[in-house]
């Protein structure tokens, strides 16, 4: 699958959010080392800090069902006017990827038109360990 066509379904997901505090819904595409997909998209709360970010809620789908090991994910995000705008993933969202990287993974984010390829490590070069 191209960069193109994983941030093309994390787009997709992003209209499976339930954001209506914020209207800024975010979708994700996560690929496994296998090749399978998993998507997610942000999931608010009225108690604000129960939301969980689209991101996670891709990671934590392909966690259950068995997977470990991941090549590349995609964030897309549209605002309250349906635009897609850049959302590189939050810190969070980060440390919670590199529980599962090596730092490797390829994070893809931007619009359609401009979008970036880093590498996870690059997005968070200290990240915690036990
Ligand atoms: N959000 C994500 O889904 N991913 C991020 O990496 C940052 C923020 C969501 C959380 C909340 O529902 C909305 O974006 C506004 O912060």
């Amino acid at each position: 699958m191209t960069d193109t066509e994983l941030f093309q379904k994390a787009l997709q997901a992003a209209d499976c959010a339930y954001a209506p505090y914020s209207g800024f819904r975010v979708g994700a595409a996560l690929l496994a080392q296998d090749g399978a997909l998993y998507t997610g998209a942000n999931i608010e709360n009225a108690s604000y800090g129960a939301t969980v970010c689209a991101e996670r809620t891709a990671l934590f789908q392909a966690v259950l069902d068995g997977k470990r090991q991941f090549t590349a994910l995609a964030v897309a995000a549209k605002n309250t006017d349906g635009e897609t705008v850049s959302a590189p993933p939050c810190g969070i969202c980060r440390q919670a990827l590199a529980e599962f990287s090596d730092g490797s993974l390829r994070v893809l984010f931007g619009t359609e038109n401009d979008l970036n390829a880093v590498p996870l490590a690059s997005l968070l070069p200290h990240s915690f360990c036990l």
